[in-house]
């Protein structure tokens, strides 16, 4: 049997206004495209013809510009989780024109097996190769695949001919069986493979297929300033010293590495910090700095979701040879970022904060407490069960008018009780076995800015015990300064 093939346009209009549809794929790759650009051109026109048209979307991360951003220009989103990151899809979320639920990646795919999310009527598959039987070969990224093609009523497959056909066996594909029958997922080494490279879909659920060739369109990152610098130094630095210090193994631990600029600045500085061995890393996302390390035998192997690389790094990787290629996996989210997983294998956690308190609770998501930037991703499965969990982020933004230190965190993501370390461009904080107010006067003397640790240093004075001696009435003293003056150096204590 072979399946019809489908315009974009005649692919959109199996999705019907009020639908829930559920995609492949992690950040950008692996993410359909043209089907959702004919979405969006129809929910346009619907609305122009006085109709509604909204679409619930799960996904295993953030998309695309075919689909977050076309989608939210469009306002077809009525719900979407668990990870976005489009100015557009940022805006509609904190207008409420859709609405987010922010969710731990890993937890995705089982939260839509357990019924909590309701049905899905359509996934929406990128595909490399297209088997008549059903059989798949899944483009650069995995997501909540497994279990979308598992409970949709309807699947469309955007067979993309720009998918290098070397990522054939790159994919580990396995599905967790859910309580009570679930047992252990036998995961004991990044490298361990316990799946199928091919997804299988049901042939009759398959209402057609829509041939396409377009990249995944991942932007290079900003280059290396002195601030992500120093970061990624101060980040490595701490690393050596556990490993001189035997707290870490000498073979070394698989690292996790989170998301954006930081993120990327942290990687490049492990290329150089040739006392760390050789290391695995066991991650959700394979950014273009992980080639680099991986050219230069750092990084030897990398178990991931996604192949989260610009379309030139894309390039890079494909055109080295198929077992330089096979040094990578791409799992499922359940699978990249399960807490069993991590915990077993003693995961290094290494996230990026947009703003930490003295007492080392972090926020990952809020823009000044109200407005969602990205979501938690999977920094909350990550930094739960890591051997070590460390947050980093630059000590200021906006050319200092924001302290990333503050008296209280104004939207909390992850508590202290999982940070063990934080570092910024000015230092290290080693939290572990640290009462707060020990922890609060390394985070100031080591991690904030200089221009903001009297400030910082008043707030603690200021407290009247307890064993975390906040001064409830001046907690957001930071955050109140910045929106009423611009700068928070005028926080008045
Ligand atoms: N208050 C207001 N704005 C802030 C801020 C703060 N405390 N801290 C940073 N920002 C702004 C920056 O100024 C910058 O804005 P600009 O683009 O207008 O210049 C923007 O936020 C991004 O800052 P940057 O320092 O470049 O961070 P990044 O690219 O390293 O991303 C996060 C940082 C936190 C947004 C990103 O890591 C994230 O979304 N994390 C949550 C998900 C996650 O951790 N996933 C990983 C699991 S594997």
């Amino acid at each position: 049997m072979s399946f019809p093939i489908l315009t974009p346009e005649e692919a959109a209009s199996h999705i019907k206004h009020g639908d829930t549809v559920g995609l492949s794929g992690f950040t950008a790759p692996g993410v359909p495209k043209d089907t959702f650009d004919a979405v969006a051109a129809h929910a346009v026109s619907e609305h122009e013809a006085g109709r509604p048209y909204k679409i619930s979307l799960f996904t295993g991360a953030s998309t695309n510009r075919h689909v977050d951003g076309a989608l939210s220009n469009a306002n077809a989103v009525e719900r979407r989780a668990p990870y976005q990151n489009t100015p557009d899809m940022r805006t509609r979320i904190n207008a409420h024109d859709t609405h987010y639920f922010d969710q731990h990646l890993s937890e995705m795919a089982q939260k839509l097996r357990y019924g909590f999310l309701g049905d899905i009527d359509v996934a929406v598959i990128e595909a490399a190769d297209v088997q008549p039987d059903g059989r798949l070969v899944l483009g650069t990224g995995a997501g909540i695949v497994t279990a979308v093609a598992k409970m949709a009523k309807k699947i469309i497959i955007e067979h993309n001919s720009a998918i290098n056909p070397k990522i054939e066996g790159l994919h580990d594909l396995y599905m967790p069986a859910d309580p009570p029958y679930r047992r252990e997922i036998p995961i004991y080494s990044p490298k361990d493979r316990i799946g199928s490279p091919y997804l299988y879909v049901d042939p009759s659920k398959v209402v057609g297929v829509v041939n396409t060739h377009q990249t995944d369109g991942v932007k290079p990152f900003t280059a290396l300033d002195d601030t992500t610098k120093k970061i990624g130094h101060n980040v490595c630095e701490f690393l050596i010293g556990e490993l001189r210090a035997g707290r870490l193994p000498k073979e070394f631990l698989p690292i996790q590495s989170g998301v954006g600029n930081v993120a990327n600045a942290v990687l490049y500085g492990l290329a150089d910090a040739t006392e760390i061995p050789p290391f695995a890393m066991y991650t959700e996302v394979v950014q273009d700095a992980v080639l680099d390390l991986m050219e230069r035998d750092r990084c030897i192997f990398a178990s991931t979701c996604s192949l989260t690389m610009s379309d030139e790094t894309q390039a890079r990787f494909f055109a080295h040879d198929a077992e330089f290629c096979r040094r990578v996996v791409i799992r499922p989210s359940e699978l990249s970022n399960n807490p069993e997983v991590i915990r077993r294998l003693g995961v290094i956690a290494m996230n990026t904060a947009l703003e930490a308190d003295i007492f080392g609770a972090i926020n990952s998501t809020h823009v000044l407490g109200t407005k969602m930037m990205n979501g938690i991703g999977g920094s909350g499965d990550f930094t739960r069960n890591g051997y070590l969990s460390i947050f980093s982020c630059p000590s200021v933004s906006k050319g200092g008018a924001i302290s990333n230190i503050v008296p209280m965190v104004a939207h909390a993501d992850h508590s202290e009780h999982s940070v063990d370390v934080l570092v910024t461009d000015q230092g290290v904080a080693d939290l572990r076995g640290k009462d707060p107010v020990q922890r609060a006067e390394l985070i100031i003397s080591n991690c904030a800015h200089p221009d903001y640790r009297p400030l910082l240093r008043e707030y603690l004075r200021l407290g009247r015990g307890g064993q975390t001696p906040h001064v409830l009435e001046k907690s957001f003293a930071f955050h109140v300064a910045f929106n009423e003056t611009g700068d928070m150096r005028n926080a008045r204590l």
